[in-house]
C-alpha cells in the first residue's frame, strides 16, 4: 500500500485521538486519505494525531463528536462535507468498556455502553451511507460508492463473562454490519468489520501492564504476542482500498488466533 492508494479520498475515523483508532487514522493517512479525527473528550490528543499526519505532509483536521447523539453526528459530518466536500471512506471505531459482575451491572453501565459502541456506529453508518448514495461512484476515486469499516472485537463470538454489556454490543454491531452490507451492496457500498484480538492500548491496560497479567493474557493468544494498533491500521486500509473491492459483509479477526479456541491447542 503506497501513499496513493487512497488518494483522494475523505475518510472520518470516530475516537482516533488514541489506541486502535489513532492506528488506524495514521495508517489510511499514509495510503494517502484527507482525515478527519474524531474524539470525545481528549482535544489535546487528537490534536497530537492531526499533527502527526500534517507533519509527514498528509491532510487531517480534529472534531470533538458524542456519536450517541444524533446532532453532534448529523453536524459532524456538515463540517466534513464543508471541508473536504463529502465522505468516501468511514471507520466506526468509537468504543469503551464498563465493566462489571453481571449482576451488579447498572442500567447506566448498560446504556452508556451500547450507545457508544452500537448505536454510534448505527449514527454515523446512517450519515456516510445517505451521502454515499447521494455522490455515488466517483471513477478515478475508488470502485465503490464508499467504505464502511465497523470495529467489532473477538468478543462479537467469544463470549465475556464480566463484560456482557460490551460482548453484547459486539455481537450487535456484527448483525448491523452484516445487514447494512446486504442492503446497500446494490448502491455500490461496501460494510465490513475488524474483529482485534488483544491490542495493547489503554482500553485493556490491566491485561497487559504487569508480567504477570501479559503471561497470563498470552496463554490466550497463540500466536504469542499482543497485537499493535497498526496492525489493525494496515488492515483496515487494505479494507478501504480497492484491493479489497469484492469483499463485503464479512469480519476480519486480527487477533493472533485467539477465536482458535486455544485451550484445545494440546488435545482439549
Ligand atoms: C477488548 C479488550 C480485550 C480484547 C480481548 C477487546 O475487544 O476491548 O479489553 O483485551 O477484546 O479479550
Amino acid at each position: 500500500m503506497d501513499n496513493t492508494t487512497l488518494k483522494g479520498q475523505a475518510a472520518l475515523v470516530t475516537g482516533s485521538d488514541s489506541g486502535i483508532g489513532k492506528g488506524v487514522a495514521l495508517e489510511l493517512a499514509k495510503a494517502g486519505a484527507r482525515l478527519v479525527i474524531n474524539y470525545a473528550h481528549n482535544h489535546d490528543a487528537a490534536d497530537e494525531v492531526v499533527k502527526e499526519i500534517t507533519d509527514a505532509g498528509g491532510e487531517a483536521y480534529a472534531h470533538q463528536c458524542d456519536v450517541s447523539h444524533e446532532g453532534e453526528v448529523q453536524a459532524m459530518f456538515q463540517e466534513m462535507y464543508k471541508r473536504y466536500g463529502t465522505i468516501d471512506i468511514l471507520v466506526n471505531n468509537s468504543g469503551l468498556q464498563k465493566d462489571s459482575k453481571f449482576i451488579d451491572m447498572t442500567l447506566d453501565q448498560w446504556n452508556t455502553v451500547i450507545s457508544v459502541n452500537l448505536t454510534g456506529q448505527f449514527l454515523c453508518a446512517r450519515e456516510a451511507a445517505r451521502e454515499f448514495i447521494r455522490r455515488g461512484v466517483v471513477e478515478g476515486v475508488s470502485k465503490a460508492a464508499g467504505k464502511i469499516i465497523c470495529m467489532s472485537s473477538v468478543h462479537e463470538v467469544i463470549p465475556w463473562g464480566g463484560h456482557v454489556n460490551y460482548a453484547t454490543s459486539k455481537g450487535g454491531i456484527m448483525m448491523l454490519m452484516k445487514s447494512m452490507a446486504q442492503e446497500l451492496a446494490s448502491h455500490k457500498i461496501r460494510v465490513n468489520a475488524i474483529g482485534p484480538g488483544a491490542i495493547q492500548t489503554p482500553i485493556n491496560k490491566e491485561a497487559w501492564d504487569t508480567p504477570e497479567a501479559l503471561d497470563k493474557l498470552l496463554t490466550l493468544i497463540p500466536y504469542n504476542r499482543i497485537g499493535q494498533p497498526d496492525d489493525i491500521g494496515k488492515l483496515a486500509a487494505w479494507l478501504a482500498s480497492d484491493e479489497s473491492d469484492y469483499i463485503t459483509g464479512v469480519t476480519i479477526f486480527a487477533d493472533g488466533g485467539m477465536t482458535l479456541y486455544p485451550g484445545f491447542a494440546d488435545n482439549g
